[in-house]
């Protein structure tokens, strides 16, 4: 079999198997690329060379494996494959964390031009870090800053760890166990975070695929707004001047901005898709 063919097969069994795309795969067709390409250790995605490819029987049948327990179990593919792409890196994933997917990524990568001063970033704060995407993003896209990184659940912080470790930054990202801001001191150029925002009486309503991440990772209160509003409420206290901060806060983003009218939020549009990044300057 051709690598064409099992794309194709692998795709038609996704797209028969109404599982859910939302975790950084937008169709079967790319999911379906996805797997084929990590099955064949490929890792070069939609390059047309590959598409000729001879893929053996025994890889082939890696792929329908990974396939038929994405259907039957309705997992991510990430849980399946332990590992996520984000800003063009790939980062170790399991249970213990979200998929990463945040549209900041676009942001990230083009240093938060123009609402962020580049040479001006010289301390991050990443909060939230789940498996740490977000700060080894910005270490990358601001090779001289200082990158702190919190989160509240020990376990994501070992994925985190062993992110910044494979990624060659474990002495440019500090890791803390903390409660958002909890033990931070002084004044940061860049506050960044991708804090739970389902409200909590939702989560049991979101597609399967989403039950498999951690509960802590998506509910926040009745309403989902609990996190994102004490971010808000505690960022005046870090944010050193001339600073940005940026917040995802997703389906939420109208009653947030409801709940604050007095601030002024930008609502930057995002080429890549995805919605309700919000950015605040000191
Ligand atoms: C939506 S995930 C985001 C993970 C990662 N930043 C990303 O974009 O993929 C939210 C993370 O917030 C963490 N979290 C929840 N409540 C928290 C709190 N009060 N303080 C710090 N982290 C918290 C969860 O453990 C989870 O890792």
């Amino acid at each position: 079999m051709r690598f064409r063919d099992l794309v194709d097969e692998l795709a038609a069994r996704l797209a028969g198997g109404r599982v859910h795309f939302g975790h950084g795969m937008g169709s079967a067709e790319e999911e379906a690329l996805a797997l084929a390409n990590f099955v064949c250790r490929s890792g070069l995605w939609q390059r047309r060379s590959l598409l000729g490819r001879r893929v053996s029987p025994a890889v082939q049948e890696r792929a329908r494996a990974i396939a038929f327990a994405r259907v039957a179990r309705r997992l991510p593919l990430a849980y399946l494959t332990r590992e996520a792409w984000f800003g063009g890196m790939r980062f170790y994933v399991d249970k213990r964390v979200c998929i990463p997917r945040s549209p900041l990524a676009e942001l990230i990568e083009i240093g938060f031009a123009p609402w962020l001063n580049p040479d001006g970033a010289r301390r991050i704060i990443d909060l939230c870090t789940g498996s740490g995407c977000i700060a080894a993003a910005c270490a990358f896209a601001f090779p001289d800053a200082e990158v702190i990184a919190t989160d509240l659940s020990p376990a994501a912080l070992s994925v985190a760890e062993r992110n910044a470790r494979r990624l060659g930054l474990a002495g440019r990202v500090e890791l803390r166990k903390g409660d958002l801001f909890a033990g931070a001191q002084g004044k940061f150029d860049l506050i960044v975070a991708n804090p739970p925002y389902v409200p909590a009486g939702a989560c049991g309503s979101l597609p399967r695929e989403y039950r498999h991440e951690p509960r802590m990772a998506l509910a926040a209160g009745a309403d989902g707004l609990a996190i994102a509003s004490r971010i808000l409420e505690e960022a005046p206290r870090y944010l050193a001047e001339g600073g940005l901060l940026a917040l995802e806060v997703g389906e939420v983003a109208g009653d947030l901005a409801a709940s604050h009218p007095e601030l002024p939020f930008l609502w930057p549009s995002l080429e890549r898709g995805g919605e309700g990044v919000l950015l605040l300057r000191a």
